[in-house]
């Protein structure tokens, strides 16, 4: 049975289409199978699969308004192991359309039910927003990851993102759990980043991702390639930040990787066992 994780923040530009294109690529590397659902109109996700929107028949827009089935509108990437459902621009109008139709915040739900045994996770890239469309992945989720940069407003940003978060939980999807709270474009050089960690890991204790995904140009010029960043520069910082993502939601050991690169959180953790900045 397919987990279901849905990655948002209402913030644009905080890495949630990057974070679900690169981790998806790694778990279908590993050979999971995985399902990235894109929900954004802007459908950066589709594209950074090298998917062309321009030739999509079938799209989430489709399956939000019960056009289709699920089924019919997943196509395979070019890339281990992972399936799409890909985003169109006609996904901007569904806001106003769902407001008028019966059980709009399940619509996502009851599809993806329909196809959890097929995957063993299931990614929704949410867009940048809370309403309806992002109340549909939030509703049909096992677990939330909230990506943000390491800013002071980020704060802000993200006790909404969490607000939303226990307005699902107590109303709508009681088992929905927090994955985890993702750095991105993170660089710990900077005393205010890791102030906004700490900040961020006091209120959300052993919330927050220890893998770090820095900023680096490799993850931003690889959807311009229509590929995920391992298979654009697998030997860069960037690849191996989300690999190491990989492994810490998979639940395998870091450290050995980490020695290698300081893309960590560089505070010792509870035991005491991690190293200094940027060993
Ligand atoms: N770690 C990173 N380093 C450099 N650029 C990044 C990184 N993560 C994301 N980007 C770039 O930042 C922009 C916003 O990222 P994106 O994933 O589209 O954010 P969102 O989906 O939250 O709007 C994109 O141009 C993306 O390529
Ligand atoms: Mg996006």
């Amino acid at each position: 049975m397919g987990r279901i994780i849905a990655v948002a923040n209402q913030k644009g530009g905080v890495g949630k289409s990057t974070t679900v294109v690169n981790l998806a690529a790694y778990l279908g590397f590993r050979g999971y199978k995985v399902l990235c659902v894109d929900t954004d109109s802007q459908g950066n996700t589709t594209t950074a699969f090298g998917v062309r929107k321009k030739g999509v028949k079938l799209s989430t827009y489709d399956i939000l308004m019960g056009k289709a089935r699920i089924q019919e509108a997943i196509v395979e990437t070019e890339f281990s192991n992972v399936s799409l459902l890909p985003a169109t621009e006609a996904l901007a109008g569904c806001e106003l359309e769902l407001a008028d139709i019966e059980n709009r915040m399940n619509r996502l739900r009851m599809q993806l039910l329909s196809c959890k045994e097929d995957y063993d996770y299931i990614f929704v890239d949410c867009p940048p927003a809370l309403g309806t469309v992002t109340l549909n992945s939030l509703v049909a989720c096992d677990s939330l990851i909230i990506p943000m940069l390491a800013e002071f407003f980020a704060l802000e940003g993200l006790s909404q993102v969490v607000n939303t978060f226990k307005i699902v939980k107590n109303n709508y999807n009681p088992a929905i759990q927090i994955e985890g709270i993702l750095f991105t474009m993170f660089d710990g050089r900077l005393n205010v980043s890791n102030d906004v960690v700490a900040e961020v890991e006091k209120y959300f204790p052993g919330k927050v991702f220890r893998t770090k995904i820095p900023r680096n140009v490799r993850i931003s010029e690889a959807p311009s390639h229509g590929k995920p960043v391992m298979y654009y520069d697998k030997s860069s910082k960037g690849s191996e930040a989300y690999e190491l993502l990989g492994h810490e939601l998979l639940g395998e050991p870091l450290e050995v990787k980490k020695k290698r690169r300081g893309i960590f959180s560089f505070r010792k953790d509870k035991k005491g066992e991690f190293g200094t900045p940027n060993d």
